[in-house]
């Protein structure tokens, strides 16, 4: 498989950047928030009370408003 066919990052059309595997993110605060998981979903909407992490908020932004 190429890694077209297998992206690291994936950005969701109004919602989320998935991330596959190990990263660091760093949150506007400047913290660091390491993960293992195969697969993280990191906010882009701005409105997750989990932050840096999506937590599905994004939903009931209307779609005009969502990154
Ligand atoms: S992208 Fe899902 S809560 Fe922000």
């Amino acid at each position: 498989m190429s890694d077209t066919e297998h992206p690291d990052i994936i950005l969701c059309p109004g919602g989320p950047m998935l991330l596959r595997g190990d990263h660091v993110v760093q949150d506007a605060e400047g913290n660091a928030h390491r993960t293992w998981r195969p697969i993280s979903a990191v906010c882009r909407c701005g409105k997750s009370a989990t932050q840096p992490w999506c937590d599905g908020t994004h939903k009931v932004i209307p779609p005009k408003n969502r990154p």
